[in-house]
């Protein structure tokens, strides 16, 4: 591998501003790498769209950060890890990760009892990909899953400690407390942001798994396998990250401001559909 690839950035793609959640942990575990993040959000949600139209986006974004040089690239979205990963990793050359294997993997070794939960959007629950995987590992466990599409919203408005989350969680959650999990994997890209409603509602016995963090660990261990990290001892500096979207950039500022360390000045809104793979 020469010096170059080591040094040129990690692609980073969600179907809006959920993702940041995802690259905030990237950024922790791995401050000397270059990150180029894109939000489709024109096009969100992708959580109650069809397998085809989610790889038909997924492959112009990936066709975007190729023109970035990116070394590698994480599907921050779990929706579009679902259900374009796969192709896309037979698709292109360089490595491409998702966020459901690594929070299927952690819920796996967590398990106490064999019951696990997932909540996340239609599209996840439907793809049955978090429960596949898990049964892959390991086939005696029972996996239940609950989709919440009204927490994306919430989050978006900026409700995350308020009455209307708390009544809709309670109910999402309901019938899961009834399952009698030991651990719930949080299955889309906005719920860490829920995390302490979700913990409060669930209990103290229900370990929260969160992808977002278990993806920035895979990432490192993947990037060290192939001898891509980058080995500089630069200091992380602002002008590392680079931020793309498909709709007006100062929505997704805002929203950024209150996840990530830093304010976002620059981002850049780029026209996605013409970014058709060849
Ligand atoms: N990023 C999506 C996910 O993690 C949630 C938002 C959407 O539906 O697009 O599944």
């Amino acid at each position: 591998m020469n010096m170059d690839t080591k040094h040129a950035p990690i692609g980073i793609f969600d179907s809006g501003v959920g993702g940041l959640t995802v690259m905030r942990e990237i950024m922790r575990l791995l401050p000397n790498e270059r990150l180029v993040y894109f939000g489709d959000t024109a096009r969100v949600p992708y959580g109650s769209k069809s397998r085809d139209t989610i790889i038909r986006f997924s492959r112009q974004i990936v066709h975007f950060l190729h023109t970035k040089q990116v070394k590698a690239i994480v599907i921050a979205c779990n929706t579009a890890s679902a259900y374009a990963l796969e192709t896309l990793r037979r698709e292109i050359p360089e490595p491409i990760i998702g966020v459901v294997k690594p929070g299927a993997k952690t819920a796996v070794s967590v398990t106490k009892n064999g019951r696990v939960g997932i909540i996340g959007t239609e599209g996840t629950i439907k793809s049955q990909v978090y429960s596949d995987y898990i049964h892959e590992l390991n086939p005696e466990l029972t996996v239940i899953g609950r989709a919440c599409p009204l927490f994306v919203p919430l989050v978006e408005e900026g409700l995350l400690h308020d009455a209307v989350t708390d009544e809709i969680a309670g109910r999402y959650l309901d019938g899961l407390k009834r399952e009698n999990i030991d651990t719930l994997i949080l299955g889309c890209t906005h719920y860490p942001l829920l995390r302490s409603t979700i913990g409060r509602i669930m209990g103290d016995q229900v370990k929260l798994v969160n992808p977002a963090y278990e993806t920035a660990v895979e990432l490192r261990d993947m990037l060290a396998k192939q001898d891509l990290l980058h080995t500089g001892l630069s200091e992380p500096t602002r002008d590392a990250y680079q931020f793309y979207v498909s709709d007006d950039a100062s929505r997704f500022r805002s929203f950024a401001d209150s996840i990530l360390p830093f304010s976002i000045d620059c981002t850049v809104q780029i026209p996605i559909e013409e970014y058709e793979a060849q």
